[in-house]
């Protein structure tokens, strides 16, 4: 049956391309094998000969086949990486078959090593993001503890880096093993604010001058046209221990721990929403 599909896409290919377009007939695994797996692997984790290739190498599909979007896949199969022996597929398939072997490389699954993934980072990030990610290290890089990114958000951050800033692109500098793995390690430090906490941090800190935090008014310009929930956490944080509160509030405020501020906030933004 397979092998029957298998032909009938080729002679439908060889025929012409654009007769093989009935998507519930096209078979994204011998598209895949025929046209990608010389390179990238018949399992994924590239080949001898796709290891070879200079000056970058095929990359593994498998550590990161849920990890980028169709969108993304689709832009580099259908135009290729310049530079690369990535070519253009777009004259080899057509875009139906296109989304046909993204089907088949999206079935491919890969189980993160965390341990590899903190050694790298420690290796590869810690400089900038600190050892435990909180980047206190005054250059600008984010608190990757806080973030609000998403695993497949990261790995983008990490693929494409920030232009303009010092988050450089680290594709070339890690395997899409390690990326995967650094970015699970990286949403496994995440902190997960806890709102409980805060409304009885935020009983024994702020209620004696805000009520609630419904009462809470922003201090200067921002108070006409911005509430607390157009704040981001980061500004809303610089607001509460930094500046003109602490005037207001006392130095107590100042002294919270980033952690505790985030299990606040996360009250007050449940508590006002
Ligand atoms: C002749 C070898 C070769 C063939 C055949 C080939 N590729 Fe590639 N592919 C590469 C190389 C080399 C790269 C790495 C480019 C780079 O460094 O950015 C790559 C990168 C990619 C990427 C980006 C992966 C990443 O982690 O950045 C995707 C997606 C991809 N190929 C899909 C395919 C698909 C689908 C096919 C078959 C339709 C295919 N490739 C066929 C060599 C090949
Ligand atoms: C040379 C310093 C430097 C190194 C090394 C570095 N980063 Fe960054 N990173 C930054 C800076 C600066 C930003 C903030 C960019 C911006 O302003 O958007 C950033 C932002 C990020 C973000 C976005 C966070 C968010 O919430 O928006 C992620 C994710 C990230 N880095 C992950 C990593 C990982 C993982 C590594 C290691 C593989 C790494 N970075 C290595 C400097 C660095
Ligand atoms: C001793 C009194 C006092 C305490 C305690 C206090 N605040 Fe305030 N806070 C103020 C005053 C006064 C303002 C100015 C606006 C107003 O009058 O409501 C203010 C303003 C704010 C603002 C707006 C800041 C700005 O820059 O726009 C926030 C946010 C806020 N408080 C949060 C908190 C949180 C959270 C706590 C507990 C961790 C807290 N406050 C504890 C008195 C206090």
């Amino acid at each position: 049956m397979r092998i029957k599909q298998w032909i009938g896409v080729l002679a439908a290919l060889a025929i012409s391309p654009m007769a093989a377009s009935a998507t519930d007939t096209l078979d994204g695994k011998a598209l895949y094998e025929a046209n990608c797996a010389m390179c990238h692997g018949v399992t994924g984790e590239v080949s001898d000969f796709g290891k070879s290739l200079k000056p970058f190498p095929a990359r593994n599909h498998r550590a990161i086949a849920k990890l980028i979007s169709r969108d993304e896949m689709r832009r580099i199969i259908t135009y290729g990486v310049e530079g690369t022996a990535m070519t253009p597929k777009k004259y080899t398939l057509d875009a139906l078959e296109i989304e046909a072997v993204i089907d088949y490389i999206k079935t491919f699954d890969y189980k993160p090593n965390l341990a590899n993934g903190k050694k790298r980072f420690e290796a590869v990030c810690s400089t900038c993001h600190g050892i435990d990610g909180r980047a206190i290290t005054g250059i600008g890089a984010k608190n990757l503890v806080y973030t609000k990114l998403d695993l497949t958000d990261i790995v983008h951050t990490m693929r494409y880096g920030r232009p303009g800033t010092l988050m450089t692109s680290k594709r070339h500098q890690l395997s899409n093993m390690d990326i995967a793995d650094v970015a699970s390690y990286v949403s496994s430090l995440r902190y997960m604010a806890n709102p409980a906490n805060g409304k009885a941090l935020y009983a024994s800190n702020c209620a004696a001058c805000h009520t609630t935090p419904a009462d809470i008014k922003l201090i200067g310009n921002a108070a006409e046209t911005r509430s607390i929930a157009d704040l981001s956490d980061r500004l809303l944080d610089l607001r509460i221990r930094h500046g003109r509160h602490v005037d207001r509030a006392g130095k107590k405020v100042e002294k919270l721990s980033s952690d505790s501020i985030q299990d606040i906030m996360a009250y007050m933004r449940a508590s006002t929403n």
